[in-house]
C-alpha cells in the first residue's frame, strides 16, 4: 500500500484528523471572526472525503518540488501533522483567498493545493535539502476544497529563502488548482516587498510588472495576535494571475498578447 493510500484511508476513517486544531494562542472566537467561512468547512462531514477524490492528472504540471511522496496528513493545517502535539516551527501565517474566473465569478469545489519549505528552507520532497535540516513536524503540503464563494484557507508558516542545487530562491509558496481531477492552474506566491525578490533569478525573468504584481502578497500582522501571527490573502484569478507554464518558467504575459504589452510599455513612458 502506498503512503498516499494510507493517508486517504486515514482521513476517510477519521475526519477529525482533517480538521484544523487551533493553538491556545489563537482563540476560537477570534478565529471564526477572521475566517468565518472556515467554520462551516471544518464542521462539514465528508468534505475532505470529497476532496480526496480529486487528484492531479498525470499530464499536468506539478511544479518544482511538488511532493514525490505525499505526507500522511494532507489537510489545510500545515502546522500540525495529524494529531501530533508538537507544531512546526516558524512564523504562523493564516493564508486565505479566493479562486475566481476572469469575469470574477467564484469557483466552487475546486481543490487548492499548496507546498512550501519549512522554517529551515527544506521541502518534504526527496530532492529538497534533506532530512537532516527538515522540520519533521511541518506538513509541507496541504489541500483545501473551495466553498461557494471560491474561498480557501490554510494555516502554515511564513516561507523562508532557500538554496537547493546552487539555485537561490526568494521565499514563496507553490500553488495549484485542480478542477474535476485536472490541473487548471499552477503558480508561486511571493512576499510583497521582500528584499530577496530582486535576487531571485526566476522573479527577475518576469518582465511584465503587472504580471509580477499578481503574485506579490502582503504578509500583515494578524489583528489582536499576541504571538506575532500573520495573515496573507492571495486571490487567484484564472487568466489574470501569472501562471507557471513549465517548471520554474512563467507565462509573464498573464493573458495579454505581446503586442499589447509593448504598447502598454510605451504608454507608461509618456
Ligand atoms: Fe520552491
Amino acid at each position: 500500500m502506498t503512503q498516499q493510500k494510507r493517508s486517504t484511508d486515514n482521513q476517510q476513517q477519521n475526519p477529525e484528523t482533517s480538521r484544523l486544531a487551533l493553538p491556545p494562542s489563537f482563540g476560537r472566537r477570534r478565529f471564526l471572526k477572521q475566517a468565518a467561512f472556515t467554520s462551516a468547512m471544518f464542521a462539514t462531514p465528508g468534505l475532505f472525503a470529497a476532496e480526496l477524490s480529486v487528484t492531479p492528472s498525470s499530464r499536468s504540471l506539478e511544479g518544482p518540488f511538488y511532493p514525490d511522496k505525499l505526507p500522511l496528513d494532507t489537510d489545510n493545517d500545515l502546522l500540525v501533522i495529524n494529531d501530533s502535539i508538537t507544531p512546526a516551527v516558524g512564523e504562523i501565517t493564516h493564508l486565505s483567498g479566493r479562486v475566481l474566473s476572469k469575469a470574477g465569478s467564484p469557483l466552487r469545489g475546486v481543490t487548492v493545493e499548496i507546498w512550501q519549505v519549512d522554517n529551515n528552507g527544506t521541502y518534504i520532497h526527496s530532492r529538497g535539502a534533506g532530512d537532516k535540516t527538515r522540520d519533521g513536524n511541518f506538513q509541507g503540503f496541504g489541500r483545501f476544497l473551495t466553498d461557494a464563494k471560491g474561498q480557501y484557507y490554510f494555516r502554515t508558516v511564513k516561507p523562508v529563502r532557500y538554496t537547493v542545487g546552487g539555485v537561490f530562491r526568494t521565499p514563496h509558496i507553490h500553488f495549484a488548482v485542480n478542477k474535476n481531477g485536472h490541473r487548471i492552474f499552477t503558480s508561486q506566491m511571493l512576499i510583497k516587498g521582500h528584499e530577496d525578490n530582486k535576487r531571485d533569478g526566476l522573479v527577475r525573468r518576469i518582465r511584465n510588472r503587472k504580471a509580477l504584481e499578481s503574485l506579490l502578497v502582503d504578509f500583515k500582522p494578524l489583528e489582536d495576535s499576541k504571538t506575532g501571527e500573520l495573515q496573507a490573502n492571495f486571490d487567484i484569478v484564472l487568466g489574470a494571475t501569472l501562471e507557471e507554464i513549465e517548471e520554474g518558467k512563467f507565462n509573464d504575459t498573464a493573458g495579454e498578447r505581446p503586442r499589447r504589452r509593448r504598447k502598454a510599455r510605451r504608454s507608461e513612458k509618456k
